[in-house]
């Protein structure tokens, strides 16, 4: 094996070895972050047949591929974490112990890259030289990911000389888990279509991935460590690792509030984190330092200070449009990776939602040219972008501080059609973390399980914490005791529904007038209605300029509703249950207060003292 001159890194040179012995691969490719090497990679995923290039006129550098039908999201009932000890990994992880997964996957990975090339990427998560960022080294057999983590992370050089001779990084293995034979035809979307494994093993910092060439199957940096394996230093550590967008609030006095939102997959982080306030909010503007996770530190003057470990979006497709998302559109004109949408003859794209009509001719994200007669949608539902976050219009000054950004507000939010109110603002920490660890949502596509169905999924990380939900609760409260001046909590949901199915909030930018509300919140501008859940905004303290709003309807989407309330409240037993033995006591006492506070009746809920 040659190494090149850039490498010193005793483990890293042993562990690519290591794996170039298991893997078999033909080639070894040491990655550089060159345009040279992007490029010359892009056309070979051209030649192969995997991506074709747009119009370059109308999608300069833009290419377009199709997965396997087999190979289009995460796949949580593959996804391990293998901690040494099972309960660490807790009730909602899968888990195998790691002798026995890694004597099973030593067997899927032997020779599992023949007739490949193994791409060996220094990466770094988090700005250059940042002391809150962290490096991973990924090898794997597959171009796409490669060019993927291009765009998605800061890599190659600059990320050896961070690692110097002793510095420490996670492994990262990933194989498609398709080899091939001499003089085998590769297909377009090689992958292995009955066996995948996503696992991780916390203690050892190391990650594999066989089977799956697609998003946080593949993009090892992303879900796999920024979240799964960060969460657990972050615990260590004292920090947080979380599943959340970062923006920041310019009001009209040039005043500048960041805050950090968790909602689950595919519930609108990409759109908040970009969202441009309606034109009737003078003076308001929104920058975005990230659209995904979040890692969050306290820092000066017992702030919080977030950074955004990645270096691009990969975004949902359909949905994006000029209207609900201009600056996605603009942050994917160019430089771009579409996966699994359509596309036309003439080398445009598009999915559901971009605009009212598919175009004639448009090809489906199946190869096959599109039938409105069948019922099958253009794009898949879970069809992503992948674009360099620097290109978005609206990314902020500081995106790539290396000491983040500070945090004031904390904001989660699901996907539910009934019963949880537009907005609402947590009592303290304790119950900011009681509202973070009952978040719940309805079913998408980006997730496993019955679309529609109510999934309780604490703080959206369900899938990512990559240790016992319990103790990462637990780490929460904790994490709050020691600030000095904690973060205030608030709950939103975008996506309540009346009677007949509609949207009762029409989202998007106008979510700017929520969040304004909580900026005010959070400087103590403004009061607040006293509810059993939390503070609740007057209808008078919404900004309502350029909006037809009517009082009755802000009625219906602010209704606590007590019956469907203390229901609610019951379910979250469901969850408590699962995780009993640790299950902070502060949850059962915070569920007997809510549920005591919902037999008042609403004509008493207080107004706070101005
Ligand atoms: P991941 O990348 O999977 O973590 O998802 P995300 O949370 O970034 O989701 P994204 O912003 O891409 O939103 C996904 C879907 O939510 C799209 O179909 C959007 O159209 C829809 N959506 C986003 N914001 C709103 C909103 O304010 N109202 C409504 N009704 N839908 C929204
Ligand atoms: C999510 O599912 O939350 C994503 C997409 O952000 S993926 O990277 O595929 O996990
Ligand atoms: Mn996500």
């Amino acid at each position: 094996m040659q190494i090149p001159q850039g490498v010193k890194n005793r483990g890293l040179i042993e562990f690519v070895h290591e794996m170039a012995q298991v893997c078999q691969p033909d080639h070894i490719q040491w990655c550089s972050d060159s345009r040279e090497e992007y490029e010359k990679l892009c056309q070979k995923l051209v030649d192969k047949g995997t991506f074709t290039a747009l119009d370059p006129e109308k999608w300069p550098g833009c290419f377009a591929c199709n997965s396997d039908p087999s190979d289009v999201a995460r796949v949580e009932d593959r996804t391990y974490i293998c901690s040494r000890r099972k309960e660490d990994a807790g009730p909602t992880n899968n888990w195998e112990d790691p002798h026995k997964m890694k004597a099973k996957l030593k067997e899927l990975f032997r020779n599992s890259m023949r007739g490949r090339t193994m791409y060996v990427i220094p990466y770094c998560m988090g700005p250059l030289g940042s002391p809150l960022s962290k490096i991973g080294v990924q090898v794997t057999d597959s171009e796409y990911v490669v060019v993927n983590m291009h765009i998605m992370t800061r890599m190659g050089d600059a990320v050896l000389d961070m690692l110097g001779d002793r510095g420490e990084f996670v492994k990262c293995l990933h194989s498609v888990g398709a080899p091939l034979e001499p003089g085998q035809e590769d297909v377009t979307w090689p992958c292995n279509p009955t066996t995948k494994y996503i696992v991780h093993y916390p203690e050892d910092r190391a990650i594999a991935s066989y089977g799956s060439g697609y998003g946080g199957n593949a993009l090892l940096g992303k879900k796999c460590l920024a979240l799964r394996i960060a969460s657990v230093m972050a615990k260590e550590e004292g920090w947080l690792a979380e599943h959340m967008l970062i923006l920041g609030v310019e009001d009209p006095k040039g005043r500048k509030t960041y805050v950090a939102a968790a909602f689950p997959s595919a519930c609108g982080k990409t759109n908040f984190a970009m969202m441009i306030p309606p034109g009737e909010m003078k003076g308001w503007k929104v920058t975005t330092v990230g659209d995904d996770i979040a890692w969050i530190r306290p820092g000066k003057g017992g702030r919080l200070y977030a950074i955004n470990p990645e270096y691009g979006y990969f975004g949902v497709a359909p949905g994006t449009n000029a209207k609900t998302n201009p600056n996605a559109m603009a942050t994917i004109s160019k430089n771009t990776i579409f996966t699994n949408v359509g596309v036309t003859p003439d080398g445009d794209v598009w999915w559901e939602g971009l605009t009212r009509e598919p175009p004639p001719g448009v090809v489906n994200w199946q190869g096959q040219v599109h039938d409105p007669a069948s019922g099958k949608p253009v794009a898949h539902p879970n069809a992503r972008f992948t674009a360099p976050a620097s290109q978005c219009p609206s990314i902020d000054p500081n995106w790539e501080d290396p000491e983040g950004v500070p945090i004031h507000a904390f904001i989660f939010g699901g996907r539910r059609s009934t019963v949880v109110p537009l907005l609402y603002q947590s009592f303290n920490w304790s119950y900011g973390v009681y509202l973070g660890a009952t978040l719940g949502s309805e079913m998408t596509a980006a997730a496993f399980g019955e679309i529609g169905k109510v999934r309780r999924d604490p703080f959206a990380m369900l899938p990512f914490c990559g240790y016992h939900m319990g103790d990462y609760f637990n780490h929460w409260l904790q994490f709050g005791r020691n600030l000095r001046n904690p973060t205030r909590i608030f709950g939103v949901n975008w996506f309540r529904k009346d009677e007949q199915g509609n949207f009762l909030w029409p989202g998007f930018g106008q979510n700017m007038r929520i969040l304004k509300w909580i900026v005010q919140r959070v400087r103590g501008e403004v009061s607040a209605i006293e509810s059993p859940i939390g503070w609740m905004p007057k209808y008078e303290d919404i900004d309502w300029e350029g909006l037809d709003f009517p009082r009755d309807q802000y009625d219906v989407l602010m209704d606590v509703d007590r019956e469907a309330w203390k229901k609610e409240i019951l379910t979250h037993e469901e969850l408590f249950s699962k995780m009993f033995d640790k299950i902070p006591k502060e949850f059962f006492f915070m569920r007997e207060l809510m549920l005591s506070a919902l037999w008042r009746s609403p004509e008493h809920w207080q107004l706070e003292p101005e």
